[in-house]
């Protein structure tokens, strides 16, 4: 004979047992852990708009389709109208031990409209329900999520318009490089941003196939006119295989991974504020209000905005893993360890806004020290490249170029010397195509015009791209 757990006690009350979806099936109630293990309404909740959306839609398909008179399905929609009054008013009595937002919904439109709210389940389950609920949800969010990336581009364009004259030292290798101005390093991540602001919108393009209609798993019994619904609901099409529909979370994670590279740009922008503003740089100082002191070093001004933003990326890349993580191993089709989605997905909602919301003010605050940045421009041979390219429109091989200006870079550095200090006769030790205007090749100024190309930091380039990037910008 098997030997079972003892049993637990039956519930007290028909009406207990009938509080689950599934009391028919069930003799027993559920043990208060696994309740309190299983459920969703603490997160599933923000999910209400959408999920009454989805509902009053599903009630004029099933009466479209004979399923409920003209009078039920008003009924309905009204009940359900009241239901979100109560949400939206904070008047909605929840409750936990009715697992999720659609039951709580549900059971309260019954208590509201009495049995006819029993039929609006017809030929729908929650797997597609969710997904419904997730995809409405998500196309909301990306135009608000569009939105945030916008308004930090326009904090970074406006303070690149500003300073397109300013030059500062470009690194490689976190060695200074070549001059570049300031307005460039800024529009740099604009044009990142750029892509970021596309990728969420190929996700929402690809959000726009409905998943409601596809059931449990199997496609509705029901003769649905899902093409109706889809419209109705405001989707492009319905999605072509209901198994498809109610298994993946693909959209979701297109969206955690734009999200994640989108917070590696704005880490790596809040990498370079940080370090512009230690005293070693100098290039910058945060405002009163966008930095913070210490407990201890009454001197200190940390600028935790930025390295805030910078670690956010953890939780962000987290997100997207643990979603992806979640999903790897799953059969089709739906299973309830596809409910973990919602936390890291609403965390990283949540996350961008919060980012989105500090950065353009933070942005707008900072003091850039154009002097410390100008001076440092100049330093360390950085237009040492620009007399190599002297040497060249001069007819020397590049390679041989090179050398040449490698050698005198040697030179200075044991006569502590800057590159423009030396005089035409030094330099003609190195090099008999060295002339007078040599000297004119290794200013900052010269070596910024050279770049005049698309896409370098010429000044007048950088101004033709700042208003490509206004054209961007303003695209919806
Ligand atoms: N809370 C569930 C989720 O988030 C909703 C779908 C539940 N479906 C089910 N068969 N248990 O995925």
């Amino acid at each position: 004979m098997k030997s079972r757990p003892r049993k637990r006690a039956a519930p007290q009350s028909g009406a207990a047992k009938s509080e689950k979806l599934w009391g028919g099936r069930f003799a027993a109630g559920a043990d208060p852990t696994a309740e309190r293990f299983t459920g969703s309404l603490a997160f599933d909740r923000r999910l209400w708009p959408h999920d009454i959306a989805g509902s009053v839609a599903w009630a004029k398909a099933l009466a479209r389709a004979g399923l409920l008179s003209a009078a039920e399905r008003d009924a309905i929609v009204r009940g359900l109208a009241t239901v979100r009054d109560e949400l939206a008013a904070g008047t909605f009595p929840y409750r936990a031990e009715l697992e999720d937002i659609h039951t709580n919904i549900e059971r309260r439109l019954q208590e509201l409209i009495g049995e006819v709210g029993g039929k609006l389940h017809t030929g729908r389950s929650r797997n597609d329900q969710i997904a419904v609920d997730e995809r409405l949800y998500l196309r909301e969010v990306i135009a608000r999520v569009r939105a945030g990336v916008r308004r930090v581009q326009e904090a970074l364009v406006a303070r690149a318009a500003e300073t397109i004259e300013a030059p500062l030292p470009g690194y490689t290798h976190l060695q200074r490089a070549q001059p570049i101005v300031l307005g460039h390093h800024l529009l740099a991540y604009v044009f990142m941003l750029q892509r970021d602001r596309d990728r969420f919108g190929d996700c929402g393009a690809r959000a726009s196939a409905m998943p409601l209609g596809a059931a449990a798993l199997a496609g509705t019994a029901f003769p649905i006119d899902l093409e109706a619904l889809a419209r109705d609901l405001g989707f492009a099409g319905v999605s072509p295989n209901s198994l498809d529909s109610v298994s993946d979370r693909d959209t979701l994670l297109e969206f955690l991974a734009a999200a994640a590279i989108t917070a590696m740009h704005l880490s790596r922008l809040a990498t370079d504020l940080t370090l512009w503003a230690t005293a070693e740089f100098g290039f910058v100082e945060f405002s009163d209000a966008f930095a913070t002191g210490s407990s201890i070093m009454p001197q200190k001004k940390n600028p935790d905005v930025a390295e805030l933003v910078r670690g956010k990326s953890g939780r962000l890349y987290g997100n997207l893993v643990a979603v992806l993580t979640t999903m790897k191993g799953l059969p089709l089709a739906y299973n309830s360890d596809m409910q973990e989605d919602k936390e890291p997905f609403f965390d990283s909602v949540d996350t961008l806004e919060a980012i989105f919301a500090v950065v353009p003010p933070m942005l707008a605050s900072l003091a850039f020290r154009t002097d410390r940045m100008r001076r440092a421009a100049a330093e360390n041979f950085a237009t040492a490249t620009d007399l190599a390219d002297y040497l060249v429109r001069k007819g020397l091989p590049f390679r041989q170029a090179h050398g040449v200006v490698g050698r005198i870079v040697r030179f200075c550095e044991t006569e502590g010397k800057p590159l423009e200090g030396l005089g035409l006769v030094e330099l003609r030790r190195f090099s008999p195509l060295f002339e007078d205007d040599a000297k004119d090749a290794v200013t900052v100024e010269a070596s910024l015009r050279a770049r005049a190309v698309t896409g370098g930091t010429a000044p007048d380039a950088v101004r033709r791209s700042l208003a490509l990037a206004r054209t961007l910008i303003a695209r919806a």
